[in-house]
């Protein structure tokens, strides 16, 4: 069945009809190629997946597209300003926050609420905050640090 849907995605607006079968994952890479959204257990849990909805983090995977009708919806690529990496992903290349990258994009939205909705948290904190993102290479050291330093910025005013 096709549903007419109205939806915000990386601040543009968007008409679509939409599969009511099909996963917002689905919708994001193959129909808008936004393809920072990544592909992994598709069943809610390596976070690999992990968009914004209406400011909160959720695995794209256990979405489907008419849940977005009326709501906001933000990648990595919404991130990005005028072709500039946004702080916290400066941060990640930085730090060396990411090796093979397959679950990075999914590890930056989670971070990218985690630090707009704490004014401060400690290392614990971030590791609770991680605990739905799973990284087989890093070990999480260097992703920790790369959201210490983000949120520096973020102190500093260096951030959108
Ligand atoms: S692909 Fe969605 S949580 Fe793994
Ligand atoms: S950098 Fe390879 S899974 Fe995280």
């Amino acid at each position: 069945m096709q549903v007419p849907i109205n939806t915000r995605i990386n601040q543009r607006s968007y008409e679509l009809e939409v599969d009511a079968r099909t996963t917002l994952l689905d919708l994001l890479r193959e129909k808008l190629d936004l393809k920072s959204v990544h592909r992994g257990c598709e069943e809610g849990e390596c976070g690999a997946c992990t968009v914004l909805l209406n400011g909160k983090p959720v695995c794209s995977c256990l979405v489907l597209s008419p849940q977005i009708n009326g709501a906001e919806v933000l990648t990595v690529e919404g991130l990005m300003k005028d072709g500039n990496m946004h702080p916290l992903m400066k941060a990640f290349v930085e730090n060396y926050a990411m090796q093979c990258g397959y679950c990075t994009p999914g590890m930056v939205m989670t971070s990218y609420y985690l630090i707009n909705t704490w004014d401060d948290f400690t290392e614990e904190d971030i590791r609770k905050g991680l605990e739905g993102n799973l990284c087989r290479c890093t070990g999480y050291t260097n992703i920790i640090r790369a959201i210490r330093e983000a949120k520096k910025y973020k102190d500093a005013g260096y951030w959108w």
